[in-house]
């Protein structure tokens, strides 16, 4: 018997400490042996996996990205059933699954540890959009990443007098745009949670001009502005039939170009904010989910996800642990918005 890991949806700094953690502990403490499913749940459904020994993980804590690759393969469409992956973890002798990965996979786990596989979840997401967390790994390192660029447009953005907009990540929530925002002091953010009007952004725009600034703008890929109904998307759908967000900077530069007659220019960070190295930050808070994921297989506590409250690591249930957005409160909006123009 061996317990299996996947990393499934989108990459995140800090995965590669998750599997380390769990390997070591689950090795040297509890005996086990371990598997990794490579792509997250294509190789669950396809039993594609490779061992995962002690020699696999040296080394790999400080390293982005997946060493067992991952994908947004959803086992409950398709070819790619349920039935197919529980039938090919039993021909592999799993006897318990850690499964890290954000809302689509960790939905996908809770459907699965209800047909009565033996599931241990870890949040992971740089969206920081988990509500049975306070924080998830990445996410300090892709504000890290954000906050580096917009120190960075702000001195070609001095240089020439120009508005630079810059486009951040984060799906329907804005905290990656609030804190990295916040970091850089920008003259403006625009996040989901806030219905911004292009008034009201002009205004904080043409504000930072007068003081003699370059106006810098964080959007969030999410933001949906005064009037509008829903998220900028033109790419389609993702494999959990969720829109793929992107492109919003692009309105944004253009309301502002218009609006104030400022010459502006959109970036938008894109997966450059997923990828390298984790923080400090990260690797701690992904090591000590992988310590807990692994005990929480070796007592037998499954159905349920490693969480952060406060500084303590604890559980929730898988069940609790997806469907409700981690939003930005109106308080942390209140907040920054005071900094603004
Ligand atoms: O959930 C993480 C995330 O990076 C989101 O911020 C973003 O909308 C999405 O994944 C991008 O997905 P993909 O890598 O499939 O383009």
């Amino acid at each position: 018997m061996a317990i299996g890991i996947l990393t499934s949806g989108g990459d995140c700094p800090g995965l590669n400490a998750v599997i380390r953690a769990a390997v070591l502990k689950g090795t040297s403490i509890y005996g086990r042996e371990f598997v990794g499913f490579r792509d997250g749940w294509r190789g669950v459904v396809e039993g594609d996996a490779m061992p995962l020994e002690r020699k696999d993980i040296q080394g790999i804590g400080k390293l982005g990205g997946t060493i067992i690759g991952t994908s947004r393969t959803n086992p409950f469409e398709g070819d790619a059933t349920a039935s197919r992956a529980r039938a090919s973890l039993e021909r592999l002798g799993i006897e318990a699954l850690i499964v890290i990965g954000g809302e689509g996979t960790l939905s996908a786990g809770k459907e699965l540890a209800d047909l009565g596989v033996p599931i241990v979840g870890v949040p992971k997401t740089i969206d920081n959009d988990l509500s049975a967390t306070d924080m998830t790994f990445g996410f300090d390192t892709a504000v890290g990443i954000a906050t580096d660029a917009f120190d960075r447009l702000r001195t070609t953005g001095d240089s020439h007098g120009r508005a630079m907009v810059a486009e951040v990540m984060g799906r329907h929530v804005g905290w990656i745009a609030l804190h990295s925002g916040m970091a850089a002091g920008a003259h403006a953010v625009l996040i989901p949670e806030q219905r911004t009007s292009w008034d009201q952004l002009a205004e904080w725009v043409l504000s930072a001009r007068r003081r003699g600034r370059a106006p810098l703008v964080v959007v969030s890929e999410g933001f949906v502005p005064e009037g509008g109904t829903e998220a900028y998307s033109d790419q389609g759908l993702d494999a959990f039939g969720r829109p793929r967000l992107g492109g919003i900077g692009e309105i944004v530069t253009a309301e502002i170009e218009a609006r104030t007659g400022i010459e502006s220019r959109c970036t938008i960070l894109g997966h450059i904010q997923r990828g390298g190295t984790p923080t400090a930050y990260d690797r701690v808070l992904a090591t000590r989910f992988g310590l807990a994921a692994v005990d929480a297989v070796a007592h037998g506590r499954f159905g349920r996800m490693v969480s952060l409250r406060g500084t303590d690591i604890t559980h929730v249930a898988l069940e609790d642990a997806i469907g409700r957005l981690n939003a930005v409160p109106q308080s942390r909006w209140d907040e920054a918005s005071i900094l603004f123009g």
